[in-house]
């Protein structure tokens, strides 16, 4: 070896042992500020999708979309009946159901909750999934009808759009963030208006 030249100072044992834990320490300080980053801006996005803990809300019934989307061929519309009319989409009452469920389902205790709030006159109370707040108007009509128009689909195919597979889970829970943004984009790209009285009183 040439005297004079550079070379690297070999670590020693304890010197590794230092080096190898300030890098455990730092990936782990990484990982930790990735998770709360995660959090952050899916919280704000509005979408609780972070490792599947989305699940909808337990309701006064446990209705299954699917026993009558995809078993019985029901349209969206049978149900949400509003949906193509007006602003809300709407939850049919008990009376709706029962036209069936008067004959169908004896024994189920979900049946037996459903003839109940029948016969009791109670209104069901669903619990709310999709809401925007107050200060923000939303119809449902201009949207089903622009998209069936536009793709030349039923109603029912629009839907998804929105608010994905309803059938997917046993409960209903919301996929898309439908804040603000969201609202915002799909308007600029569809050519509809983006004026902020559109959607705010
Ligand atoms: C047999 C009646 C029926 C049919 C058919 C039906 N639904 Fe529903 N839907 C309900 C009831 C009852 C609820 C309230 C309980 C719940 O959330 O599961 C509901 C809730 C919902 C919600 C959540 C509402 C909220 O609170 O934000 C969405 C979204 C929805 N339905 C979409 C659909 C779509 C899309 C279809 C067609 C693919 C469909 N539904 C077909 C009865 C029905
Ligand atoms: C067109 C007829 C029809 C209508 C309308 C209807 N259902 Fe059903 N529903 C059925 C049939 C058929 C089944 C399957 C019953 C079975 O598995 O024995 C079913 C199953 C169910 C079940 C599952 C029961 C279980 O424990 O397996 C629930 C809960 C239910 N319906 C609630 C409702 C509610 C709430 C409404 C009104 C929003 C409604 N249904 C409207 C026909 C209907
Ligand atoms: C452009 C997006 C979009 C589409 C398409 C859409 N929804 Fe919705 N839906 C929403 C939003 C946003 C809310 C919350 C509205 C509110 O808080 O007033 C909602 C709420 C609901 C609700 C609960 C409150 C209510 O209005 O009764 C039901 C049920 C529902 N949608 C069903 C449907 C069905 C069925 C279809 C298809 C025929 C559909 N939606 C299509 C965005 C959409
Ligand atoms: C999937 C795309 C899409 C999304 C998401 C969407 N919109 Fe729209 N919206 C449209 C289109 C397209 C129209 C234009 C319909 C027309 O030209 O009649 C429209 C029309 C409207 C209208 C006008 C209704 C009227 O008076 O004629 C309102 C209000 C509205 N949207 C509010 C909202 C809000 C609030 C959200 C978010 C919660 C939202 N939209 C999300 C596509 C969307
Ligand atoms: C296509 C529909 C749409 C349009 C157009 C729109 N907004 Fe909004 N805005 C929403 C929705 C939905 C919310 C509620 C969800 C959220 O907070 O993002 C909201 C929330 C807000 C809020 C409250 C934010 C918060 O943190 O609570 C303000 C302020 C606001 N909008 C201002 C405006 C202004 C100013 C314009 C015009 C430049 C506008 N918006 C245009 C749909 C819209």
């Amino acid at each position: 070896m040439i005297p004079g030249d550079f070379q690297v100072k070999k670590p020693t044992k304890s010197q590794m042992w230092k080096l190898g834990a300030v890098g455990v320490l730092g990936l782990g300080m990484l990982a930790g500020v990735t998770l709360v980053l995660i959090f952050v801006i899916s919280a704000w996005l509005g979408r609780p999708v972070v490792f599947g803990f989305n699940e909808g809300p337990d309701q006064p019934i446990a209705f299954p979309h699917v026993r009558h989307v995809t078993d019985l061929g029901m349209d969206c519309t049978f149900c949400h009946r509003n949906v193509t009319e007006g602003a809300a989409a709407t939850i049919p009452s008990a009376g709706l159901c029962l036209t069936c469920h008067m004959t169908v389902g004896d024994g189920l205790a979900e049946i037996v909750k459903l003839r109940e709030y029948g016969e009791s006159g109670r209104p069901i109370d669903w619990v709310r999934v999709h809401r925007v707040p107050d200060h923000v108007r939303f119809v449902h009509e201009a949207h089903i009808r622009f998209f069936t128009q536009a793709q030349g689909v039923e109603a029912q195919a629009v839907c998804s759009t929105c608010h994905g597979d309803v059938t997917a889970t046993d409960k209903v829970r919301q996929v898309r963030s439908l804040k603000m943004g969201d609202c915002v984009d799909c308007h600029r790209d569809n050519g509809a208006p983006t004026d902020c009285s559109t959607c705010h009183f």
